[in-house]
Parts: structure tokens; sequence; C-alpha cells
């Protein structure tokens, strides 16, 4: 089975999908984690062609490049920042989606990302668009990182990696037609977990 989870920054699409992914034995893919290596790996003057996704963890897989693994490095504000802008490029997206397609082939995978269900995964047999709002999404955000930057300055910066995510030319983030919109604005990461596995397990019920 595959399933795709796509939707705008903060909003809580990774703490969401590893648990998803982990209930249903899925292997978890983050593909904003490509971009940021890929931002990270053009930064540092590092081989971009030699990202590699390993499989080995199903619900953390090692990004590995030049051989060197990544991991925390890539969590910054300023590298998600750099990941957004660099997501423009066309040789960058088919470097991620080449991963991602090759990864997925033989696998039951949950991936997590802008244009998934768009764009990479179009066959995937369950779609999840998760949206809030800019504030909501600042808020978990300055809880989460434990910042000295205001709400709003957070807030501006989501905006701004929204519309940029939005407006590109290439595979621009906005909900797949075969979706289904979850808006989390009001509920509790547990309740969105829970919607999704029941939609996963009605769909996994009707292929039996
Ligand atoms: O999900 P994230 O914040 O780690 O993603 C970082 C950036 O990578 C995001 O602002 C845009 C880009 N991205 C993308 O263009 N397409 C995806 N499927 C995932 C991420």
């Amino acid at each position: 089975m595959k399933v795709t989870i796509d939707g705008p920054a903060g909003v809580g699409k990774t703490s969401v999908g590893r648990q998803v992914a982990r209930r249903f034995s899925l292997l978890f893919i983050q593909s904003g984690q490509l971009y940021r290596a890929l931002a990270y790996g053009r930064i540092n003057g590092l081989q971009l062609d030699s990202l590699s996704l390993e499989p080995g963890d199903k619900t953390d897989p090692e990004l590995l490049m030049d051989g060197e693994k990544l991991k925390e490095e890539l969590t910054t504000e300023e590298i998600g920042e750099k990941a957004s802008k660099l997501a423009k490029e066309e040789e960058i997206r088919e470097l991620v989606n080449e991963i991602i397609i090759d990864t997925a082939a033989d696998r039951d995978v949950l991936v997590e990302g802008r244009d998934i269900g768009t764009a990479v995964l179009t066959n995937a047999e369950v779609k999840i668009y998760l949206t809030a709002s800019a504030e909501e999404r600042a808020r978990r955000r300055k809880k989460q990182m434990n910042t000295d930057r205001s709400l709003g300055e957070i807030e501006a910066g989501i905006k701004k990696r929204d519309k940029r995510d939005q407006t590109r030319e290439l595979a621009p983030l906005k909900p797949a037609d075969d979706s289904v919109i979850i808006d989390t604005s009001s509920l509790s990461e547990r309740e969105v977990v829970d919607r999704i596995s029941k939609i996963i397990t009605k769909r996994k019920t009707r292929e039996k």
C-alpha cells in the first residue's frame, strides 16, 4: 500500500506521518528531508547526486551524501528556507522524485511532502492533504523548536515559504483532486492520526 500526506510547512506531516507509518508498518519517507539534504549539500559543496536513502529503519530511514550521514544539521529554519528555494529547480525535483519512486517501487510506504499525491506517487491508494492556519502552525513550531524568535516572526517565515511553495511553476503545493483534506487547526495530533488510520483501514478492507 502507498499513502501520501501533503501539506504546508508546520502542519504536522512529520509527527503524524511517522505515527501512522508505524501503525501500519509502512516505510516512512520525508521528502522535505531529501530537499533539505540537497540544500545542505549545495551549501557545503557535496556531490548532490550521491544522495541516497537507506531504508534500514522503517520509521526513520537514513540519508547519506558523499558517505556522510545527514540528520540534525537538516532541521534548521535556514536549511528549510534554502530547500524551498532549491525546490524550484527541475533537476533537483527529478533527483528527489527518482529516489522516492525507486524506493517505493517494491515497498509499502507512507511519503510526506508537498507534491507527492499530485506529482510523484499519483497512483497512491490513500492521499491525505493536511492544512491548518498559519497562526496555528507558527504556534506549534514555536513550541516544538524552543526558540527565541517571536510568534509573529515565525508566522511571517511560514507564510513566505507557503507562498513560494504554492506559486512555483513545477509541482506546486496543492491538494490532489482525489485527496482527503483534513483541517488540523482544532484537532489534536492523536485525532489526526486516528482519522488517517480510519481512512487507511477502510481502504484496506475494500481491497480484500
Ligand atoms: O517539509 P519540509 O519543511 O522539510 O520541506 C522543506 C522544503 O522542501 C519545502 O519548503 C519545499 C520543499 N519540498 C518540496 O518542494 N516538495 C516536497 N515534496 C517536499 C518539500
